[in-house]
């Protein structure tokens, strides 16, 4: 979609989003268009996965009130937590947020900046898989870091968001949360969250690390057979709706608070808390790598956050590699 008609069509969600009808001149007058235009973008908005149905003599309504995602509330947030509120930004779709980050990261954005967006048109998951990323839904945020360490210091670094997002559910009243390696939270051994880190720079140096965030707040039941693994979301398990921009800012909050004390301590002042949320833990797992599936029994995460197998009386490393729990065993 050109950028005009993008920008339209979100604000015809915007006016739809009280869950009130609105007709077609209503809409058409508000954005200057016609109202063939409209029920044009209509069909736009329903192609962003948004239900929404008309009504003769009344006009258009979603079939429920949608909470988007606010930009001056998520400043005024993170001013309450006391957090930089001015190295954030709102999209409404981008084709992923980590893409609009990285092209940021040449223009000169600071780290710790944060990208959210309301709809990914390609957003990415780990092992070349997609994330499927409906409008207004879900969280989808992406940060900038720069990691002095190098890129020697990236694979802790994505233990410590898994650990970040899989603590931040603990505390909004989810139970039983946990994370299965390297990054995945999980609850019940269904996905709630993901994080995808993808690095910028030289082996050496200064690593310019994008930290994708994927979090499930209400999937759509029309999506709920398209993801081609377990799953759940927040709406699911919490008795009422969470407030998306106040998880956004806590989320961005947590998140930077996390990295500065990797910078400062490493991975040691995590592997205790990654370690309690251990879905693996002593647990009989296979790692598949290519071609060769190697199996053992999960023993927790080294101090690079490399995957302990204790295999014929011997602890080996993997630094890579899918991991899954053997029910065989
Ligand atoms: C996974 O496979 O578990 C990682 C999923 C990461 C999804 C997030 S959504 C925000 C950011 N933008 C993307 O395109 N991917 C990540």
């Amino acid at each position: 979609m050109k950028p005009l008609r993008i920008e339209r069509v979100v604000r015809v969600i915007e006016t739809l989003s009280d869950g009130q009808f609105h007709s077609g001149e209503e809409l058409g007058a508000a954005l200057g268009v016609s109202r063939t235009a409209i029920s044009q973008y209509i069909k736009d908005v329903q192609k962003l996965g948004i239900d929404v149905f008309r009504v003769t003599g009344k006009g258009y309504r979603l079939s429920s009130p949608l909470q988007l995602l606010s930009l001056p509330e998520l400043q005024e947030l993170l001013e309450e937590y006391q957090e930089d509120s001015t190295n954030v930004a709102l999209e409404r779709i981008v084709t992923s947020t980590n893409d609009r980050v990285k092209h940021g990261i040449k223009y000169g954005i600071s780290s710790g900046h944060a990208l959210l967006a309301e709809a990914q048109t390609q957003g990415r998951g780990r092992r070349g898989k997609r994330w499927l990323s409906p409008f207004a839904s879900n969280l989808y945020m992406s940060m900038y870091w720069r990691l002095e360490q190098g890129m020697s210091a990236a694979m802790g670094l994505s233990l410590v968001i898994g650990t970040v997002v899989a603590e931040l559910l603990s505390e909004l009243g989810v139970y039983d949360v946990q994370l299965k390696w390297p990054n995945d939270v999980i609850i019940h051994d269904k996905k709630i969250a993901g994080v995808l880190i993808e690095l910028e720079g030289q082996a050496l140096d200064t690593a310019h690390v994008v930290i994708g965030v994927g979090l499930n707040i209400a999937i759509p039941s029309y999506l709920s057979d398209k993801i081609d693994q377990p799953w759940t979301d927040l709406s699911q398990l919490l008795p009422t709706p969470i407030d998306r921009n106040r998880l956004a800012a806590l989320l961005i909050m947590k998140t930077r608070a996390a990295l500065r004390e990797y910078g400062q301590h490493g991975l040691a002042a995590f592997t205790a808390r990654w370690n309690r949320l251990d879905r693996l833990a002593k647990k009989p797992v296979c790692v598949i790598m290519g071609d060769t599936v190697i199996e053992g029994i999960a023993e927790g995460i080294d101090d690079t956050g490399a995957l302990l197998l204790s295999r014929n009386g011997k602890l080996e490393r993997f630094h890579a590699g899918e991991v899954s729990l053997r029910y065989d065993a």
